[in-house]
């Protein structure tokens, strides 16, 4: 292994260079102080890739970015990891490599183990384990019942440090941009051989023109929650180029059921919470009566709060009580 490592090493380098045409095209600057959760990726000292803080302690990547034999080698059956050693990430700053940002030390990779030439571009995620924990604040992975916020036409953000065009250089602030969620349909039409919906979503315009590029690769595809906070749902994975009219870049579809063991297994904690289940539609209020039928079932009934003896219970007495205490509550008096 120990001979056979500067060679893969060179073979992984290789295919990020290969891969290195173009960062986020047609985006903008990231402000100073935002996005501390967007990683800066380096392996043996060359920029690589971007990630995602998800907990305090594990980035989401591409497996591209974190498996010795990158994409493009029919070498491995299996994926084989970097050396964690090999990796460094900077956390909390938009510039480039700032030596001011936050290195925590890569402690361990898992790449996912579907992740081989054999399944094509598919299962390009990856797990770095921190060596410390980050203080940088995480964001959650889209939870299981939350597919409604990523679905199709959804304006989505991505980021990173990759190229501003293809061919292009890497800027030295960290980009952001929209792009919205395209269908299954639309990106296998993009890409017949390479796109898998079980693990890829795609995004872009058609008419192109803003998209991740070169180094994005493992970046944040975030859609925002009901909250306002934003969830990850993919990682940058490929594209025809970059930002060309009828080719979403294609992500890693992290939030999706086919992924979702092996990242919540690699970095726990990283999902969002279900969502509590919808509550049932309130009944359309019929005028007069309760708005809630909920209240009423947890209120005492009208009948037992007026009881008394048998015999009062069967009087005409009772019977009044009952039906003023209806008709109190139907006209939402009720102090109960
Ligand atoms: N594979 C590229 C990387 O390693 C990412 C390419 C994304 N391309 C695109 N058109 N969205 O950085």
């Amino acid at each position: 292994m120990s001979r056979l490592r500067p060679a893969l090493l060179a073979l992984a380098l290789s295919a990020v260079c290969v891969q290195n045409a173009s960062a986020i095209v047609g985006g903008t600057n990231v402000p100073a102080g935002q996005r501390g959760y967007v990683a800066y990726i380096e392996i043996d000292g060359s920029f690589a890739c971007t990630g995602t803080l998800v907990t305090p302690t594990r980035v989401v990547t591409a497996g591209h970015c974190s498996a010795i034999s990158g994409a493009v080698t029919p070498m491995p059956v299996i994926s084989i990891a970097q050396p964690p050693q090999l990796i460094s990430v900077t956390l909390g700053s938009v510039k480039r490599n700032d030596p001011a940002g936050e290195k925590p030390g890569v402690k361990s990779v898992t790449v996912h183990p579907k992740y081989t030439f054999e399944n094509g571009s598919g299962y390009d995620v990856a797990v770095l384990e921190l060596a410390r924990p980050s203080v940088q604040a995480p964001v959650k992975i889209a939870a299981p019942g939350e597919e409604n916020l990523w679905k199709p036409g959804t304006l989505a953000q991505i980021a990173g440090f990759g190229t501003t065009k293809s061919d292009g250089d890497t800027p030295d602030t960290m980009q952001q941009a929209q792009v919205p969620i395209v269908s299954d349909a639309t990106a296998k039409g993009a890409y017949p051989d390479s796109f898998e919906a079980a693990t890829q979503i795609g995004a872009g315009y058609p008419q192109g023109g803003t998209d991740s590029c070169q180094g994005d690769s493992g970046g944040p595809l975030l859609v925002p929650a009901a909250d306002g906070s934003l969830r990850l749902v993919g990682d940058t994975s490929y594209g025809n180029g970059c930002a060309q009219p009828g080719f979403p870049g294609i992500y890693g579809r992290v939030a999706g059921s086919e992924l979702r063991s092996f990242v919540t297994g690699a970095a726990p904690g990283s999902f969002a919470p279900a969502p509590a289940t919808a509550p049932a539609p309130a009944a359309a209020p019929v005028s007069g009566a309760p708005t809630s039928k909920k209240k009423v079932v947890r209120r005492k009934s009208c009948a037992s709060m007026h009881r008394g003896s048998k015999k009062h219970i069967r009087s005409k007495r009772h019977k009044r009580e009952v039906k003023r205490c209806l008709a109190r509550r139907r006209a939402k008096l009720s102090p109960r």
